[in-house]
């Protein structure tokens, strides 16, 4: 296994536990608005908040540096194949092909996303206003949705390449951790779409309606 092969898993899974995290502190936004309100403001007067902030930046970076690094270095060595046979698990061929494109359509998606809710960063006590103004907008609805399903998907094929760069697939336990990495994707992906639909839904103006 190469170095760059595992430093790409090895940093795809710190963000999952991010991500996995950062759903959990979204969905308080429609489950509990006052909760909510009440951890962002913790959470942005937290002295290692900026120290956290730059470790992720740094980790992103790096899943997105070290991918693309081995994907050149595979082009270059003639490696087009998909090694792994998905004869049958046409979802899993979809996931695997679509890997790289669904690396950029995320990274796509940060930079509108950050731009939005992290630059500028709302006052305290305005976190869930400024959610809301953003998902008031059903542009933004169908941005958040095909993320969170880019996002699934690209957790469906990447967490069981990433055990497998690891080495800690065997003939054992692949079945097992393949299954649990998919309802991982699963849920992780259906959580946003459902944090996003149960915010934006109801702003969104009628058809035909006054604004
Ligand atoms: C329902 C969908 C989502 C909602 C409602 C949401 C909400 C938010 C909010 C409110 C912030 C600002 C946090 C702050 O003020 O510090 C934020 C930051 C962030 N979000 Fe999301 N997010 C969603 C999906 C995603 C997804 C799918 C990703 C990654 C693919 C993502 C990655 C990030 C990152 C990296 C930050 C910056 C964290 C920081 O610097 O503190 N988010 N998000």
């Amino acid at each position: 296994m190469g170095a760059d092969t595992a430093w790409t898993a090895a940093s795809g899974l710190v963000l999952v536990l991010f991500l996995v995290l950062h759903l959990a502190g979204v969905a308080l936004a429609p489950l509990d608005p006052a909760t909510f309100e009440a951890y962002a403001a913790g959470l942005h007067g937290a002295v290692w908040l900026p120290v956290a902030e730059l470790a992720l930046l740094a980790v992103g970076l790096a899943h997105a540096g070290f991918s693309l690094r081995k994907r050149i270095a595979n082009r270059r060595a003639g490696n087009r194949a998909q090694l792994v046979s998905r004869r049958g698990e046409p979802l899993a061929a979809l996931a695997a092909r679509g890997q790289a494109a669904g690396g950029v359509v995320l990274l796509g998606f940060l930079a509108v996303h950050l731009r939005q809710l992290r630059w500028p960063r709302p006052a305290a006590g305005g976190e869930l206003e400024a959610l809301q103004a953003v998902l008031a907008r059903p542009a933004s609805v169908v941005l958040y949705v095909a993320a969170a399903l880019a996002l699934a998907l690209h957790l469906f094929h990447g967490g069981e390449a990433a055990h497998r760069s690891l080495g800690l697939l065997t003939p054992a336990n692949g079945r097992s951790i393949r299954a649990g990495v998919r309802l991982l994707a699963v849920l992780v992906g259906g959580g946003f779409v459902a944090v996003t639909l149960a915010l934006g839904l109801p702003l969104l103006p009628a058809p035909g309606g006054v604004s």
